[in-house]
């Protein structure tokens, strides 16, 4: 699918912006935020919110499901609502059925997303952003979203959902360990499908062995004009494959992080 990059050259003062959140402009244009209590940004400043949320998680993930007409999706976490949002930008068009669940445990962020400067590209969303914000759900004949206001690890752990696609996008494993571990993992890959996609920014070894010890095959991903991704999935996928037990042997200190 094509989107335009437009580079804005405003700076412009958010309603969004509170004293644990402010926006910043990325590089594609696109608007994303920095949160003050993780010291990080919610997307690649370098790839762009959009482009990197596009690249690395909707259209790897929608490629693979592309034969599907339901699809189910689990989106860690909400953030910003990007992967949700471009994925609707992906699937405009086509006729078929999105049931997508989505873990968040900042309730003042989900309700501030009616002011949040989204890219032009998500305006026609604009009605489904605000029934978000104030309702945590939208339901239609082919769209269902369900933001889960707490916490992901719980989430994962409760559900009895399973998953097509995962988006894994939580903030970085130094800042936000307990979503990147084996037993988070482990959690995770019960509720993939077994022909499930699952996206993730992080290309670290010890996330890559923590989804290989649960018996997902790792994979590269090269995006136009953004870094390296990881893909990872029970089945084969047409990507070059992570030899992980290769990288063990030869990095015999480097493990998965775990709960503890
Ligand atoms: C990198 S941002 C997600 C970006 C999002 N995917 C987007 O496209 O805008 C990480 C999000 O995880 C949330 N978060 C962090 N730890 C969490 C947890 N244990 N449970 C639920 N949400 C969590 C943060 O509040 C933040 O909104």
């Amino acid at each position: 699918m094509c989107y335009n990059h437009k580079k804005l050259n405003t700076v412009v003062k958010m309603p969004f912006d509170s004293n644990k959140h402010i926006s910043v402009q990325s590089e594609d244009g696109s608007y994303t935020a920095y949160s003050k209590e993780f010291n990080e940004h919610y997307h690649s400043t370098k790839d762009g919110a959009l482009h990197e949320s596009l690249s690395k998680h909707v259209l790897p993930a929608l490629k693979h499901t592309q034969n599907l007409d339901e699809i189910f999706i689990l989106d860690i976490c909400f953030g910003l609502g990007f992967n949700t949002l471009a994925t609707l930008l992906a699937l405009k068009g086509k006729k078929k059925k999105i049931t997508i669940l989505s873990p968040e445990f900042d309730k003042e962020l989900i309700k501030s997303l009616v002011d949040f400067n989204y890219p032009q590209e998500f305006y026609e969303f604009q009605n489904i952003i605000t029934r978000l914000s104030q309702t945590q759900k939208y339901e239609s004949q082919y769209l269902n979203i369900y933001i889960y206001l707490g916490d992901a690890r719980k989430f994962v752990r409760e559900t009895n959902m399973q998953f097509d696609i995962v988006y894994q996008d939580a903030f970085s494993p130094s800042s936000n360990p307990l979503l990147w571990t084996g037993e988070y993992f482990s959690d995770i890959a019960a509720l993939m499908k077994p022909k499930a996609i699952l996206t993730t920014y992080s290309i670290s070894l010890p996330t890559r062995i923590a989804l290989y010890k649960n018996g997902l095959q790792v994979y590269l991903h090269s995006g136009e004009g953004v870094r390296s991704s990881t893909l990872a999935s029970k089945t084969d996928l047409s990507y070059p494959k992570v030899d992980v037990a290769h990288k063990m042997n030869c990095n015999p200190n480097v493990r998965a992080l775990h709960d503890k």
